[in-house]
């Protein structure tokens, strides 16, 4: 069982406590720091907290809690991971884990020089389609992945910081690009580097300093190539979609709208719908177990259990680093418009790749390029002669 001091009592906040009280029953959010008192003194009574705080270090070194969760704006996860690094307590931050890599390579630092355990909270590569989907890749389904495009658009997030770059570190790109990123990263190998990003970033509706749309090609070591596509613009409530193609196989999945729910009403039903959502009425798409679909139940029973077994959990810091640095790369490509280099300080993963070619033999004197069944049944092999490189077809 653990103790868990919550810092932040927003949307974030709120969907983790959910999960916390619900998941195994036996993990209990103790403390809850929010900058209000009403706004804690709320939370914690809905939530049946025990204790409420506005001081944050208070929170952090709360002598009962073992846990600190890290629900806040992006501008404050380095002063809240550093001073819970400083009261070794274990620490689980949110996506992203920073504005940028220099702030994320501070913050891993901090904690493994304490030593203290860490989790990123990159929910959406742990919504159990997407657990299982990542299996099926790494048991070699798709053959070599090729491409992992991975998209989230939506009308744009609900509180004021979001749209202040000085806090949030950027628009779109930060906000969103970085549950993309780690999804294509998952799918292609975390062990893969990812070399470097050409990406389109603009504004293209809001009045404000950062992209509220952008779209990022990001090269990795082994020529696979992942794509991020992102949005605050799109209308019609959230749209979180990824794809990802093999020499083998694809898979498509679909995690938010017409998932398999769809409601119309002419009178709406005078709640909540879904996360996003756009209207009460007509039709609509509800979503039967919000906080699963999004990952945050295998995430937590993910991160829970490593920290029980001493393991690490399948996202940690060093991940929400690369992330940055990922995302770092395309805000300079966004303004070079340019390939840009994905500058890593600190690389973990393969130092080479396998960039093998992928050749299959049709005879002794060629290489197969393609095979098609025609519609007057006729077999088409389009071939390369392995000596003078010529394309030639035969038909059987
Ligand atoms: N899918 C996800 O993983 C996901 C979804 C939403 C948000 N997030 C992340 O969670 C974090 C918080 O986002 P949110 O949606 O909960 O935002 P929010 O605005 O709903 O809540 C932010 C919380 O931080 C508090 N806060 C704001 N400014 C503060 C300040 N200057 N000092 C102290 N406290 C302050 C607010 O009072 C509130 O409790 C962000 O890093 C965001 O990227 C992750």
């Amino acid at each position: 069982m653990h103790k868990i001091t919550m810092l932040g009592t927003g949307l974030i906040g709120m969907f983790y406590t959910m999960v916390l009280h619900g998941l195994r029953s036996r993990d209990q959010v103790q403390v809850v720091y929010s900058r209000s008192p009403e706004r804690a003194a709320k939370f914690a009574g809905e939530w049946n907290i025990p204790k409420w705080t506005t001081n944050m270090e208070e929170a952090i070194n709360d002598p009962e809690t073992d846990v600190v969760v890290i629900g806040l704006p992006n501008n404050l996860h380095e002063q809240a991971a550093v001073a819970a690094a400083k009261a070794g307590k274990a620490i689980l931050c949110t996506k992203p884990l920073a504005r940028n890599a220099e702030e994320a390579l501070r913050i891993l630092q901090a904690v493994e020089a304490a030593g203290v355990f860490h989790g990123y909270l990159e929910d959406l590569v742990y919504t159990p389609k997407t657990l299982k989907a990542i299996q099926s890749t790494q048991k070699g389904a798709l053959g070599k992945v090729l491409w992992a495009r991975s998209r989230e658009t939506h009308p744009g997030p609900h509180s004021d910081w979001f749209w202040d770059k000085e806090q949030s570190g950027g628009g779109a790109i930060i906000d969103m690009g970085c549950h993309c990123i780690e999804i294509s990263r998952s799918f292609i190998g975390k062990q893969v580097k990812p070399l470097e990003v050409m990406c389109w970033a603009d504004t293209q509706v809001h009045p404000i300093e950062a992209e509220d749309s952008a779209v990022g090609l990001v090269r990795y070591a082994s020529g696979a190539v992942g794509q991020f596509e992102v949005s605050w613009t799109f209308r019609g409530g959230m749209d979180l979609r990824d794809e990802v193609s093999g020499t083998e196989g694809t898979i498509w999945l679909n995690h938010w709208l017409r998932t398999g729910f769809d409601l119309f009403t002419s009178v709406g039903e005078g709640g909540y719908v879904a996360e996003k959502a756009e209207g009460t009425t007509g039709w609509m798409f509800p979503v039967g177990d919000e906080v699963g679909a999004l990952g945050y139940v295998e995430m937590f029973s993910d991160m829970l259990n490593a920290l029980d077994q001493g393991k690490k959990p399948i996202e940690d810091f060093y991940d929400g680093y690369v992330v940055n640095a990922i995302m770092d790369a395309a805000y300079r490509s966004a303004k070079s418009k340019q390939w840009e280099p994905v500058i890593l300080e600190v690389w973990r993963g393969d130092s080479e790749a396998d960039t093998s070619g992928l050749l299959r033999d049709y005879d002794n004197q060629h290489y197969l390029i393609k095979e098609e069944k025609m519609p007057d049944g006729r077999i088409k092999f389009i071939l390369k002669e392995k000596v003078g490189g010529k394309v030639v077809q035969k038909v059987v």
